[in-house]
């Protein structure tokens, strides 16, 4: 039921500060990280952790990839789709994690099945219970977000980098024997994260800004680190329910070729999280020597980001390594205000499907 909303996708946003909860409930404890389906020490051989995934959930895994990396383990993320054909080299302490929010997409169980195939440890983390994932892998770890009825993932979006995080530090913790250094700030920003997602939901600027932007040719979005998936999903939403022509890139990317598209009618989003600040403002320079208006995606303490930009949307402050998730939350707002403005059918875009069950 959508209730007083006009869009599953309007109410699954909103439903983020509930959904962050649910999946972090009895899973960060007295500073440490655990899951119910999974025993102490249950990663304790893992040298590396390679993901399979598909849009946003490729986007979410990235982020979870890279935080695996930042604790000193050994992390890739492949498209599921090119995994199945092209299966890169793995060894006994491989695990494979499918992240896939309907345990149904078929690139995506392809890809878990060819990792079997060839003896891997196989693991899914997924909104479903009974999916087919969650039945075919060798463990399961739920997001908990509840159901997702809008074709763009939103709320599943946010659950995964959530899960993700904690699964991180507790792989970190069974490899290593400890946490990571950050833990104790990191996991106390996640029991915070859903009032923080609360206010980004209360106090943004997401509507005024598409409607100031929303005849633009083109939308970019960029951003370093932990941005990158953000800038990348925050491309996808925009395309998938506005048909704008939008994408994604690692800042550091834009001299090596799509500046070129760079004009004063594309606004270029930039993602900013703390982290690489002087390198982003470089990138913020860069597009708008060439007239395009710079929106940063950004929390108060990033003043010199704000300064270099025409205008804001500003992000609570929280840890770093979560920054990132609270710009999608403002990302997934423009793009619904784009979509709505330009009258799209936000919840069953063309062409698309909730779930891909064909390769
Ligand atoms: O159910 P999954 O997470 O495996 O689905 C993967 C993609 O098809 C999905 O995330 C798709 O990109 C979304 N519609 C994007 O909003």
């Amino acid at each position: 039921e959508k209730g007083s909303f006009d869009h599953y996708m309007r109410k699954e946003i909103d439903e983020q500060p509930t959904a962050i909860a649910q999946a972090v409930r009895g899973r960060a404890d007295d500073g440490r990280v655990a899951f119910e389906s999974l025993s102490d020490g249950a990663f304790a051989d893992v040298d590396r952790v390679q993901f399979v995934a598909c849009g946003t959930s490729y986007h979410a895994a990235l982020y979870g990839a890279q935080l695996l990396r930042d604790r000193g383990i050994p992390s890739r993320v492949f498209l599921a789709s090119e995994y199945a054909t092209t299966a890169p080299p793995a060894g006994d302490g491989t695990i494979l994690v499918g992240v896939t929010q309907s345990g149904e997409t078929a690139d995506t169980l392809a890809a878990l099945r060819r990792g079997r195939s060839e003896g891997l440890r196989t693991m899914a983390v997924t909104n479903v219970v009974g999916s087919t994932a969650a039945r075919e892998c060798d463990e399961t770890v739920f997001i908990r977000a509840g159901p997702e009825i809008g074709v763009a993932a939103t709320k599943t979006f946010s659950s995964q980098v959530v899960t993700l995080t904690l699964l991180a530090e507790r792989i970190r913790r069974d490899v290593t024997g400890s946490h990571s250094e950050a833990a104790p700030e990191l996991l106390d920003a996640l029991s915070e994260l859903p009032s923080a997602v609360g206010s980004t939901l209360a106090d943004s600027s997401a509507e005024s800004i598409a409607e100031r932007y929303g005849d633009s040719d083109a939308y970019f979005f960029v951003g370093r680190g932990s941005a990158h998936p953000v800038a990348l999903e925050g491309a996808l939403k925009l395309k998938e329910i506005s048909y704008e022509h939008a994408e994604g890139f690692p800042a550091g990317e834009l001299k090596h070729g799509p500046l070129a598209l760079v004009t004063p009618n594309t606004p270029v989003f930039a993602v900013a999280t703390g982290a690489h600040t002087e390198k982003l403002l470089g990138s913020i320079e860069e597009v708008s020597a060439r007239g395009a208006p710079v929106i940063a995606v950004a929390p108060r303490s990033e003043e010199a980001v704000a300064e270099a930009a025409d205008d804001v949307l500003w992000v609570p402050e929280s840890h770093p390594e979560l920054v990132g998730l609270l710009a999608n939350v403002q990302l997934q707002l423009l793009s619904y205000h784009t979509a709505t403005l330009l009258d799209r059918p936000v919840d069953k875009p063309r062409n698309l499907a909730k779930s891909v069950t064909v390769e």
